[in-house]
């Protein structure tokens, strides 16, 4: 256990480079705020409607939707998890995608993507530069199951191209705010991927109702969401993963991401919805490994000064 002194000097000395690297301007631009969650070729007046139980996606109905690949030799890439956009270079995901490939080089990233194997002319894949799993990931409960990927290209945004915006802290949910899922995960438990981009429209199910006896029974924490439907039916399964739980939010007109999928007790079964990982709990870890992580930040001479005193500091603390 660190002293509690040395913690609160570390996180001092991150906040200083984190203040230090970004001007305030980079701030704004890092997660943005106000260019974000519109579906740009999608009418939401006239089809503010209301996977397994889903339908097809339009073309560009869902413009931060990322489909995370990695490369085998004699298959080429293969669709391994969905992700989603959230600034020019960084698709958040979940950490249990990433299994055995660390390495970002056998990885890539597709976004404006429709169908898995006919890309569009504004279908644009890039390569990955980091991969940033969540340190306290842990693959036994699932808890933190969250991932970054940074790429290697800053992508542009278009019509087809766009990125979700994220929550600041939880966001009031009423019934009226429509919530959905998508992905080219399998279309039945025991199925098989779908090329076509696929969405359903979820409810949000309360922790304690996800969390008794006959559900999941206290395997739900705190950092986690459970959607679907109690009699199952709709919901994510195995390809969806990393992909976007997201709801609309019509006093805002935005979408915001609201959970990442994780995990689920087989697909689609009554009582058993899906789970995601919230992220308005990680919304401090994404600002700051976004930050940490970019190449672009420019960090000032007197801050690199002030941050280095910081560590020392720390160091004749411990000592
Ligand atoms: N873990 C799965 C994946 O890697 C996603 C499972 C979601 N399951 C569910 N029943 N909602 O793609």
């Amino acid at each position: 256990m660190r002293p509690r002194c040395c913690s609160d000097v570390a996180s001092f000395a991150v906040l200083v480079l984190l203040l230090c690297g970004a001007p305030p301007e980079g701030l704004s631009n890092v997660i943005p705020k106000d260019e974000c969650g519109t579906r740009p070729l999608v009418d939401e007046i006239t089809t503010g409607t209301r996977i397994v139980g889903g339908h097809d996606a339009q073309v560009g109905a869902w413009p931060w939707q990322v489909s995370l690949q990695v490369y085998r030799f004699g298959l080429g890439y293969n669709h391994i998890c969905g992700g989603s956009l959230i600034n020019h270079n960084t698709v958040l995901t979940a950490a249990h995608c990433i299994r055995r490939w660390m390495d970002p080089q056998f990885w890539r990233a597709v976004i404006g993507m429709h169908h898995l194997f006919k890309h569009h002319s504004h279908t644009i894949k890039s390569r990955v530069r980091t991969i940033i799993l969540h340190a306290e990931f842990n693959r036994m409960t699932f808890q933190k199951d969250i991932a970054l990927f940074k790429l290697l290209s800053s992508i542009k945004f278009n019509t087809f191209i766009q990125p979700i915006c994220l929550p600041d802290g939880p966001l009031l949910m009423t019934t009226e705010i429509p919530c959905y899922i998508t992905g080219w995960g399998n279309t039945k438990e025991k199925g098989s991927p779908r090329a076509i981009l696929q969405e359903a429209q979820v409810n949000i199910i309360s922790q304690d109702k996800c969390n008794s006896l006959d559900w999941y029974a206290g395997a739900i924490y705190e950092d986690m969401l459970c959607a679907g439907f109690e009699g199952g039916g709709v919901d994510s399964c195995q390809g969806d993963s990393g992909g976007p739980l997201m709801c609309y939010f019509p006093d805002k007109t935005k979408y915001y991401l609201i959970g990442v999928t994780s995990f689920g007790l087989g697909c689609g079964k009554p009582k058993f919805p899906g789970i995601y990982i919230r992220t308005a709990t990680y919304r401090s870890w994404i600002n700051s490994q976004t930050i940490l992580h970019d190449k672009t930040t420019t960090v000032s001479i007197p801050c690199v000064l002030i941050f280095l005193s910081v560590g020392w500091a720390t160091l004749l603390i411990v000592l």
